[in-house]
């Protein structure tokens, strides 16, 4: 596990590197889809992430947003987002990561979720804690969704599937502190494990957008489930994160029909 992390650690490291150094230059955007879009430095950043662990372990399957592959059978799985927050970054909006994980026999073991334009690291190893630049974190303490604050996203097909969460926003807002829409789901994570936000919400999340920040949330004694309160998996559509202590209330507003 130990060289695990260390690659894991400079590859994150690297594409933080990548991606702060992006902005200084030119952007450019192309379109997967109406609203998905993909720079070319989510590309650069997935393919240093990549040329480094299939470098260091050639045999290690490969799941990464762009397309960077590997399928061979084999215990170690690492899913990579080089650059989770891609809308925001294409806009020089200063709020984006890298987000890497590690998955061995089916269990995510190991998250690096990487902001660097805040220097801010965020790490989980399985059974170990979660840190926050090598400090411990741990889930805020607010125990009441009326004084709690939210996050959530919506996804790249909001505007043509009804199920947009569009009806759990509104009924959040009227019921939550307030709720944020910050565009970087796995920052999102990162920050209700570090206490910054109380409980997120969110469909249509792909693996590579939870693995590592859902690691992070739990080992800072944070609770998954999907809406109904079932166990989540990162390869599920329904993600329910929080402290742990406004679970319950959230489920409950989840429920809600409309
Ligand atoms: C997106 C972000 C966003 C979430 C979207 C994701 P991307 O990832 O995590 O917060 O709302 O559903 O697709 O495309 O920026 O890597
Ligand atoms: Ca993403
Ligand atoms: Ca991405």
């Amino acid at each position: 596990m130990k060289r695990i992390r260390e690659v894991a650690l400079r590859a994150a490291k690297k594409a933080g590197q990548i991606l702060k150094k992006g902005l200084e230059g030119e952007v450019t955007v192309s379109y997967k889809g109406d609203l998905n879009l993909v720079t070319n430095i989510d590309h650069r950043s997935e393919e240093a992430i990549v040329a480094l662990v299939n470098k260091q372990f050639p045999g290690h399957q490969v799941l990464a947003e762009e397309g960077h592959d590997r399928t061979e059978p084999s215990p170690f799985r690492w899913i990579i987002d080089p650059l989770d927050g891609t809308t925001n970054y294409s806009h020089r909006f200063p709020f984006f990561c890298v987000s890497i994980a590690v998955e061995i026999r089916g269990k995510v073991q190991l998250g690096i979720v990487l902001d660097p334009l805040r220097n801010e690291l965020f790490f989980a190893e399985k059974g170990k804690g979660a840190f926050l630049n090598e400090k411990p974190i741990s889930v805020s303490s607010v125990t009441r969704l009326s004084k709690s604050l939210l996050v959530t996203g919506f996804a790249y097909d909001v505007r043509t599937d009804p199920i947009n969460n569009f009806n759990h926003f509104i009924n959040f807002s009227m019921k939550a502190q307030g709720v944020r829409r910050t565009g970087s789901a796995a920052l999102d994570l990162s920050y209700v494990a570090s206490g910054r936000l109380d409980g997120f919400w969110e469909l249509k999340l792909q693996p590579w957008d939870t693995a590592a920040g859902s690691l992070i949330l739990t080992e800072a004694g944070g609770k998954l489930s999907d809406f109904s309160g079932k166990s989540y998996s990162i390869y599920d559509s329904e993600l329910l994160a929080s402290n742990g202590k406004i679970h319950r209330e959230m489920i409950d507003v989840l429920q809600k029909v409309g």
